[in-house]
């Protein structure tokens, strides 16, 4: 139990590391949750996507998703999980947190990475919520998301949102 009301796990995953970290939150706090989807999926070649995603994150670009998601109106607190791409967040995430009004909302942001760490990514989370309190966010090496099930226990106590 926990003093929000209702929560919400968003995420972009692209080989589904981030997706298992999004749905461990979700075993433990009974969260919704909402799947970030571009209408162009990303190629499965590794250096095509980390090409294309250093294009994009040069010029900004931000990707059409598939849907925006559910009416926020409900959640108060809202986790906001992306892979760790070229040390910020995925261009996916970065659309969809403009396309929403996250004032007065409490943001969780969750990475996983394999070195890097949260590296810019909580600073272009905040800079995209204008307005929502930020709680401290975790990083999850990728390639050890299976065995991150204490850390998120004790991580979701630290920051409340679990007892
Ligand atoms: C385009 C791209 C860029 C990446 N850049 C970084 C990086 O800068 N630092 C890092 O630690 N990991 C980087 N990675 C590794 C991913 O962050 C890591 O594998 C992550 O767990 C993938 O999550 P996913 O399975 O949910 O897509 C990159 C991966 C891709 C595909």
């Amino acid at each position: 139990m926990n003093s929000f009301k209702k929560i919400l796990v968003v995420y972009f995953s692209h080989s589904g590391n981030t997706r298992e970290i999004a749905r461990q939150i979700q075993e433990a706090t009974g969260a919704d949750v909402f799947e970030i989807v571009p209408v162009d999926p990303y190629p499965t070649d590794y250096d095509a996507v980390v090409d294309q995603a250093k294009h994009e994150l040069r010029t900004e670009y931000r990707p059409i998703l598939k849907s925006n998601g559910p009416d926020l109106k409900a959640f108060d607190a809202i986790f906001v999980g992306s892979p760790n791409w070229w040390s910020t967040i995925a261009p996916p995430v970065m659309t969809w947190l403009s396309a929403h009004d996250l004032s007065g909302k409490t943001i969780v942001p969750f990475i996983t990475h394999e070195g890097s760490r949260q590296a810019k990514s909580v600073q272009d989370v905040k800079r995209l919520s204008p307005g929502a309190t930020l709680l401290d966010g975790r990083a999850f090496w990728g390639s050890d998301v299976n065995n991150s099930r204490e850390d998120i226990q004790r991580w979701l106590r630290e920051i409340k949102l679990l007892s």
